[in-house]
Order: C-alpha cells, then sequence, then structure tokens
C-alpha cells in the first residue's frame, strides 16, 4: 500500500473556486489509522483545532510555510536550478530553432514557496525572453512566493490556482517534487492535460524510485526537518515516487514523446536523486538531441530504456 503525506490531507480546496474547504482532524487522523500509520495519526492528533474539530487553517498555513521553507535545503543541495537549466536552455534553444517566435512562457506546476522560479529570476538563468510564472493551488504557499519575489525585487509572478487551467498558455511546463503526489491514474490525465494545451514542452522532476531513495530522504529530514511532518513526509515521498516505466507509460499519455533523463538503469544510484521525465513536441526532439551535445546520451524514450542493460 503507498504511503499517504500528511500534507496532501490537512488541506482541501474547492477546485472551482480555489477556496478553502474545513477538513476535520478526526476524519484525517482516521483516515491515517486505517492506512496502518500511526505515527502520521499521531502527528495529525496534536494539530489544533476548533471546537467542532475543524483544523486551525491559520496554523495549517503557517506549518506548511514552514515545512517548505527547511525543504528549500533540499532544492539548495540538490541544486535543483542548476539541474533544470542544464536541460531548459537546450530546450529553449531548439524551441527558438524550431521557428516557434518568443517570448516564452515557463509555468512552474505546484511551485510551493516558489523557489525555482525565484532562483531562475535572481540568476537570470534563461534568457529575458522567458516569462516566469509560479502556479500553487495553495494560496498561502504561493501568497508567501509571492511574498518573497517582491522582497529580492524579482523579475517572476505567482499565481494562485490550477496551473492546467490558466488563461494564459505556457510554452514549458515544470515542476519539481509533485508527481508522486499523483497516483498513476491521476498521474496520466496530469501528463494528458498537458499534451492537450497549447505547450510545447514538460520537464518534471521527481525523487528517483532507487531502493536507496527511502534510506536518503530518511537522512535528509532527519537532519534537516525539525517538524515530525516534514520529516514524516519526506520518507513517504519518497517510498510513494514513481518508477521509470510507470512515468514513460503516463507521459505517453500526453501525446508529446516521452522521454527520461538519466533513467535508473544508466544512472549511478548513488548519485540519482531526482530525475526528470521530459514530454516534448516531436519535432522538437532532434534539435533538442543537438543542443544537449553529448549530453543526449543520457536522454532515453521507452525503446531505448527497454535496450538499456539492467
Ligand atoms: C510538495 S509540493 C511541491 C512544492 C515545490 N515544487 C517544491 O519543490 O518545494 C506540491 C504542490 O503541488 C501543488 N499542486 C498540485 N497540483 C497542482 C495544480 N494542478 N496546479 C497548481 N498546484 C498544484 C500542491 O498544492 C502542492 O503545494
Amino acid at each position: 500500500m503507498s504511503p499517504l503525506e500528511i500534507s496532501d490531507l490537512i488541506t482541501a480546496v474547492d477546485p472551482a473556486t480555489g477556496r478553502r474547504l474545513p477538513v476535520r482532524r478526526a476524519e484525517v487522523v482516521e483516515r491515517l489509522r486505517a492506512h496502518g500509520d500511526r505515527r502520521a495519526a499521531r502527528i495529525v492528533a496534536e494539530l489544533p483545532a476548533d471546537q467542532d474539530g475543524v483544523l486551525d487553517g491559520v496554523a495549517v498555513d503557517r506549518l506548511l510555510i514552514s515545512v517548505h521553507t527547511e525543504l528549500q535545503r533540499l532544492s539548495e543541495e540538490l541544486r535543483i536550478g542548476e539541474r533544470l537549466v542544464h536541460l531548459l536552455r537546450p530546450l529553449f534553444t531548439a524551441i527558438r530553432a524550431s521557428g516557434v517566435p518568443g517570448p516564452y512562457r515557463l509555468v512552474d506546476i505546484g511551485c510551493g514557496l516558489g523557489y525555482l522560479v525565484r532562483w531562475l529570476a535572481a540568476t537570470g538563468a534563461l534568457a529575458p525572453d522567458v516569462e516566469l510564472l509560479g502556479v500553487d493551488l495553495d494560496a498561502a504557499l504561493v501568497g508567501e512566493a509571492g511574498r518573497l519575489a517582491r522582497d529580492e525585487e524579482l523579475r517572476c509572478r505567482f499565481v494562485h490556482g490550477d496551473a492546467l487551467a490558466l488563461p494564459e498558455a505556457a510554452t514549458v511546463y515544470v515542476s519539481t517534487g509533485v508527481l508522486h503526489h499523483f497516483p498513476e491514474p491521476a498521474l496520466t490525465d496530469f501528463f494528458a492535460a498537458q499534451g492537450a494545451s497549447p505547450a510545447l514542452a514538460f520537464c518534471h522532476y521527481d525523487i528517483a524510485a532507487t531502493g536507496l531513495a527511502p534510506i536518503g530522504a530518511w537522512m535528509f529530514h532527519r537532519a534537516r526537518m525539525r517538524h515530525p511532518l516534514g520529516r514524516h513526509d519526506g520518507v513517504a515521498s519518497a517510498r510513494r515516487a514513481h518508477s521509470d516505466e510507470t512515468l514513460l507509460r503516463t507521459a505517453a499519455a500526453s501525446g508529446m514523446r516521452p522521454l527520461l533523463y538519466e533513467p535508473r538503469r544508466v544512472a549511478n544510484p548513488f548519485c540519482t536523486t531526482l530525475r526528470p521525465v521530459l514530454g516534448l513536441r516531436p519535432h522538437l526532439e532532434a534539435p533538442l538531441r543537438q543542443a544537449l551535445g553529448r549530453s543526449s546520451r543520457r536522454l532515453l524514450g521507452p525503446e531505448q530504456l527497454a535496450q538499456a542493460a539492467p
């Protein structure tokens, strides 16, 4: 049974309006107990609730902002910005070479506190013809992302809502640490929605499903995270990570060309922590491979993955 993450259960949003819905503490505790996760149930039982047993929204927001602030260190230590740019720069080179005129829009789905978008804006790692937009369903997290960007006077924007229902089209969708939150049918829908949009490509980074991932996650979260919720969800994330095969299969539902960069079979499991699944409009594969140069050998489609040595 795939573990549950507490952070997915203690907030709820009306998908149509984006408004927060009440969450009953006892129902979350019962769900976690029924799932066999008594530790998570104990963590939730200690969160503040009102006299009707509804979780205190302000306290939950504060807690999630603090856990995500600690989580930023993981993004820093894993150099998530540099990793993304290693693929995004050649990808935008390929898009420009294919004759699609700019400006372009990069949309970070589930941006949380917006670390990635703020890092891209602060470093100027992508050319100025790429607009940077972070989107999250969680109003408190994305509100804090916007506040930090204003404080830092960065050229990027943050929007509260469903990134896949924006009035403004994305050229490229990206995400970090989001895919494992979706069970396989929802992951298929997630990719299909991007394929049905005018976007030219997606590039989603998530935890590599290696045997070492839960141990690595335990060590990092033990050392770096203070709140038991962060420690719990960090390890649960690693245990929920999707396999390379699942990622390629579900990404294919987009109708785009599915590719994995540094999949398990061609990478050292001690070095592989986060790795991306890509979807490309087919005409972009050749120019992307050309722009990637030697690194292109690490970009594999389903047929190449099947041939790669186990
Ligand atoms: C674990 S957080 C990841 C945060 C951030 N990317 C990071 O690396 O710290 C996952 C986030 O995805 C958001 N999310 C999931 N589906 C979304 C969608 N369709 N549109 C916008 N946000 C979404 C959730 O609200 C949640 O805040």
